[in-house]
């Protein structure tokens, strides 16, 4: 056989043994198996986790990895063809990179998997991303929440034609271990079906105790949900909460929950409206400034990157410890009572570092990690406060002053690198442009000086 085909399909079936008819059968090993196959020596998707690579895409990989940019390069070759969205893009790398999974001495587990939930207005590509994802990821699998019950995404027990004995079928779920279960349509599913997966999203296994087989499958699996919001659309003037409709022992397992509205601006529709005709009329998309990575390779890059499994180094901790003691404290001041920071969401940061130190097969997470990490939670969760990015002017640009000038205070700095200046205000739901603006204004004013080319900036005040 071809020595670069590392996986085959094997036609037939398979029968239990008459004689082997009181071991209770699990079949979900044979089924999970089950690879597609295009021409004699194509396979068109590797359902392995242990992906082998040639000495020549190693080498390949090896440079990619040496780009200074390749999580934004990963993120935007994605889904080349939808325009925009690149957060949500990044999320959806880090979905795919995932953090390993931590087995404490005592044996109890912590789950690195990330989970994502996309929730936003018909039409916005949520669906077209969820197959892309299930395309590129090692091993996926895809369903939608209305086709799909609580025991078809979990386990079901069967009595087998052959043998009379009950056996055990694994569903979604649990063909999806070690890989993505991608669940579209997330909120057409009925509240009894969806309770299901609570457990595979935190303790990462289905425990069954149905007709005499009581027993626990591994489910390792990384979630992908999707959802319309509670009336099919967005409604502004309620709260998030009334919008998004889902339990909150549910929403708290999704690391990082995007909302994505379909909002009338005329400068993105139309940009949005040139790439959609360009790609239907040319099949591909338009140049990007850069080739975008083949799917294979995307494919090739991250279970690599999964072998990877980078450490939190001592002095890093009580700055993820403080971060987070900050965002409670933020939380608790403000008058939002939708927003909740439990533990669960430490937990994400911890899980989103470690999956972007992956990322540049790193050993050890470095604090950039963990300001995109803390930066992209908060992006997501500003993502559900309407409010928070409709402010702008005057109020804005004072806003971005004052949270400079307490952040430049709490590290005890005189001088701010411009990029600092950025990852702190982006955080709180700001844009570059009203950065700018507030960079300028306020210069005017003696307040700080701002250095021509690099735009960092020095408090001048004692
Ligand atoms: N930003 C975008 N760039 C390119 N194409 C887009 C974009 N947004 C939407 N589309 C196109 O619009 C079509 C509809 O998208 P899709 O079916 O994925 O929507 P959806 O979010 O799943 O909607 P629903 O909530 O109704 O299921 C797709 O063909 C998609 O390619
Ligand atoms: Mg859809």
């Amino acid at each position: 056989m071809d020595r670069s085909v590392n996986s085959f399909t094997l036609v037939g079936i398979a029968m239990p043994d008459k004689n082997l008819a009181d071991i209770p059968l699990c079949r979900s090993n044979i089924k999970a198996e089950r690879h597609e196959k295009q021409h004699d020596t194509e396979i068109t998707k590797l359902t392995l986790i242990s992906y082998e690579l040639g000495g020549e895409e190693e080498e390949q990989i090896a440079r990619l990895a040496e780009d200074g940019d390749i999580y934004n390069k990963l993120a935007q070759s994605l889904a080349p063809e939808i325009f925009g969205h690149e957060d949500v893009k990044k999320a959806l790398l880090l979905l795919l990179v995932g953090a390993p999974h931590r087995k404490l001495k005592d044996g109890m587990k912590i789950r690195g998997d990330l989970h994502v939930c996309l929730m936003g207005d018909p039409g916005v590509a949520k669906s077209q991303l969820l197959k892309h994802i299930i395309n590129v990821a090692p091993r996926g699998v895809y369903t939608t929440g209305k086709g799909s019950s609580g025991v078809g995404l979990t386990a079901a027990v069967q009595k087998d034609p052959v043998t009379n004995e009950m056996v055990l079928e694994g569903g979604a779920l649990v063909l999806a271990d070690m890989g993505i279960c991608a669940i579209d349509e997330f909120d057409k599913m009925d509240e009894s079906d969806r309770t299901a997966i609570h457990e595979v999203m935190e303790q990462q296994t289905v425990s069954i105790a149905k007709a005499g087989i009581t027993t626990s499958l591994n489910a390792r699996t990384a979630v992908l949900a999707a959802a319309n919001p509670a009336w099919g659309r967005y409604d502004l003037r309620r709260t998030p909460a009334e919008n998004i409709n889902l339990p909150p022992a549910l929403l708290s397992r999704f690391d990082l929950l995007w909302l994505i509205l379909d909002k009338a601006d005329m400068d993105s529709d139309l940009e949005l409206a040139r790439h959609v005709v360009y790609v239907h009329q040319n099949k591909e998309s338009p140049a990007l400034g850069f080739t975008p990575l083949e799917p294979s390779v995307l494919r090739a890059y991250i279970s690599t990157a999964r072998k990877v499994s980078p450490h939190i180094p001592r002095e890093l901790e009580e700055y993820i410890a403080t971060a987070y003691s900050n965002i409670r404290q933020d939380e608790a001041k403000s008058s939002n009572p939708h927003s909740y920071t439990t533990i669960r969401t430490l937990l994400s940061i911890l899980r989103i570092s470690t999956a972007l130190a992956r990322l540049r097969f790193a050993e050890a997470v470095a604090q950039s990690d963990v300001d995109e990490a803390l930066r992209l939670m908060q992006m997501s969760k500003f993502s559900l406060y309407s409010d928070d990015r409709q402010k702008s002017g005057l109020d804005a640009i004072s806003d971005i002053y004052s949270i400079l000038r307490e952040e430049a205070a709490r590290a005890n700095k005189v001088d701010v690198s411009y990029a600092h200046a950025l990852n702190w205000i982006s955080r709180k739901g700001y844009s570059e442009a009203q950065l700018k603006e507030c960079l300028e204004e306020y210069a005017s004013l003696n307040v700080w000086q701002i250095f021509p080319n690099t735009f960092d900036i020095r408090f001048i005040d004692a």
